[in-house]
């Protein structure tokens, strides 16, 4: 399966998140404030997303 890192969470990271999990991807995603700032978009995306670091999603961890 597919692993998308997406280094933005706002307008365009999060819809892009919500296209790939449709899709079937798994989600990587970050943002400036920290993973912990992104429960409630991981919740909303469900179970093959999760927020991490800039850098990790950069390197798809
Ligand atoms: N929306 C549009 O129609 C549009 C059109 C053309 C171009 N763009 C460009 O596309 C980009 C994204 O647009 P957007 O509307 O999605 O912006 P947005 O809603 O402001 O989201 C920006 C995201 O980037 C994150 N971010 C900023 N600096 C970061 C850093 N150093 N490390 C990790 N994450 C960082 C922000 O984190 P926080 O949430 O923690 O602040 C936020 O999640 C912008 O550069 C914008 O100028 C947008």
């Amino acid at each position: 399966m597919t692993t998308l890192g997406i280094i933005g969470a706002g307008n365009i990271g999060s819809q892009v998140a919500r296209i790939a999990v449709e899709a079937g991807d798994n989600v990587v995603i970050a943002n400036s404030r920290g993973p912990e700032t992104l429960e409630a978009l991981i919740a909303e995306l469900g179970p093959t997303a999760r927020a991490a670091t800039a850098l990790e999603a950069a390197d798809n961890l």
